[in-house]
């Protein structure tokens, strides 16, 4: 089987899935346990009043993790995605147009977004996130054994890191599959 990146592949993913979770093909397991990560590197209680922008958001389910006292904006380049998002979170602004983005957001999260993309592309598009984010840039990328998936390099995002920004970590422990790069400005 090939799994593929494309809008309308993510597009199809949308209309049949039933849950956030498989609109991700996650289980709900692991979507819960990177939601926690990520809460907890971006330490939500200290910056009330803050942007969150959730590049990647699929369904938005990320957004029940996020303190209402933050503005979130969940963008997704599936169309599909940001429809089901809208019709869970009508209250949340949801995106599929970057033109419809702010130009910057305190905080940045992308969570699994690369797992299938062609393997060159997250060091790129995390750098392209990092100019957009005002205080910090959170991604959970894969590190498995799936040959379909794209592998991210730690090393690699490590050495991106450190190249970007003093203030960064790395979280290898939450998921056997994954790890979590945090950095801050
Ligand atoms: C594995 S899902 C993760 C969704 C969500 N972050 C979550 O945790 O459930 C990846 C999502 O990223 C979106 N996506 C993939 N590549 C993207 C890109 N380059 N820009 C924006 N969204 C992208 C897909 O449409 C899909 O909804």
């Amino acid at each position: 089987m090939v799994l593929d990146n494309s809008v309308e592949a993510w597009n199809e993913r949308a209309r049949q899935a039933q849950t956030p979770w498989e609109a991700a093909s996650f289980s709900e397991y692991s979507q819960v346990a990177r939601y926690d990560t990520v809460a907890k590197y971006l330490k939500i209680g200290d910056w009330p009043g803050n942007s969150v922008l959730d590049w990647g958001c699929g369904f938005g389910r990320f957004v029940d993790w996020v303190s209402p006292e933050f503005t979130y904006c969940g963008y997704d380049h599936s169309p599909e995605m940001v429809a089901r998002a809208k019709e869970l979170y009508p209250k949340c602004k949801f995106a599929s147009d970057v033109k419809e983005l702010e130009l910057g957001y305190d905080h940045i999260v992308a969570i699994g977004v690369w797992t299938l993309a062609s393997a060159f592309t997250y060091l790129n598009e995390l750098t392209w996130l990092w100019d957009r984010a005002r205080k910090s840039l959170i991604a959970c990328l894969y590190r498995g054994t799936d040959e379909r998936c794209t592998k991210s390099d730690p090393i690699a995002v490590v050495a991106l890191a450190n190249s970007l920004t003093n203030k960064w970590l790395i979280d290898a422990t939450y998921l056997p599959n994954d790890f979590l790069v945090a950095m801050y400005k």
